[in-house]
């Protein structure tokens, strides 16, 4: 069985849409090491995830990135989703910009703990330099030191898939979905205003599972 992590249950909804029952939540609230690559910080967290549940894992990480604020927020999103609000990110952004095109980026981290065709760095040269920048091997969560790698110290295989969807910040629309997808337009409806199949068809997270459902399915 394939853990999910995420503690977002929107997300889990949309993965339903393409891994049915054969993914399950975990409900665990991994380290996002501060890097500009949501890469790196989903497959920390997906190494991480697998040392503390033993089992497959995947791991979530998304991000909204404005054209005109050079990506802002980005792998800060979930930050500044909790600090500014989403609707305020539509307020800067339709205050200060002509242009209000943005993308939604979606990267899966998969980790089973096996060798496999991992994807290769930078992955695994942003692990390192947080553990360099740290003096540590190991990573500090709910107050238990976990190491992020396998027995022969090097970290454990990551396999990353991305999918991406760009429109355009609108004024908030619709009800549905979660995060930023009231102010994301897509080709004249918000994310907001889709259901989950509508929205996968579409988004950031429904390419990157669909590309993830393939290969799995292979494993
Ligand atoms: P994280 O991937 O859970 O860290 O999410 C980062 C931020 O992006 C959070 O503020 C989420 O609410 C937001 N977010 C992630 N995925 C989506 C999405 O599909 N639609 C809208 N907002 C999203």
């Amino acid at each position: 069985m394939l853990r999910y992590v995420t503690t977002n249950d929107g997300k889990l909804t949309e993965a339903r849409e393409y891994l049915g029952d054969e993914v399950t939540q975990f409900d665990y609230d991994y380290t996002e090491i501060q890097a500009d690559d949501l890469g790196a910080v989903a497959a920390h967290g997906a190494r991480e995830a697998y040392r503390r549940v033993d089992r497959p894992v995947l791991v979530d990480d998304a991000g909204l990135f404005v054209a005109g604020f050079d990506g802002f927020p980005g792998p800060y999103s979930s930050f500044v989703e909790d600090t500014l609000g989403v609707e305020a990110v539509w307020r800067l952004a339709d205050s200060e910009l002509d242009d209000c095109r943005a993308s939604f980026r979606c990267v899966l981290a998969y980790c089973d703990g096996d060798p496999f065709d991992a994807s290769p760095d930078p992955v695994d040269r942003a692990d390192r330099a947080v553990a360099a920048a740290t003096g540590a091997r190991e990573t500090e969560s709910d107050g238990r030191a976990e190491s992020v790698e396998g027995a022969n110290n090097e970290p454990d295989p990551v396999k990353l898939f991305t999918g991406i969807v760009r429109g355009e910040l609108v004024a908030p629309r619709g009800d549905g979905g979660f995060g930023y997808d009231p102010i994301f337009e897509y080709d004249g409806t918000t994310m907001a205003e889709m259901d989950a199949a509508e929205k996968n068809a579409v988004s950031h997270r429904g390419r990157a599972l669909e590309k993830f459902a393939e290969w799995y399915a292979q494993r």
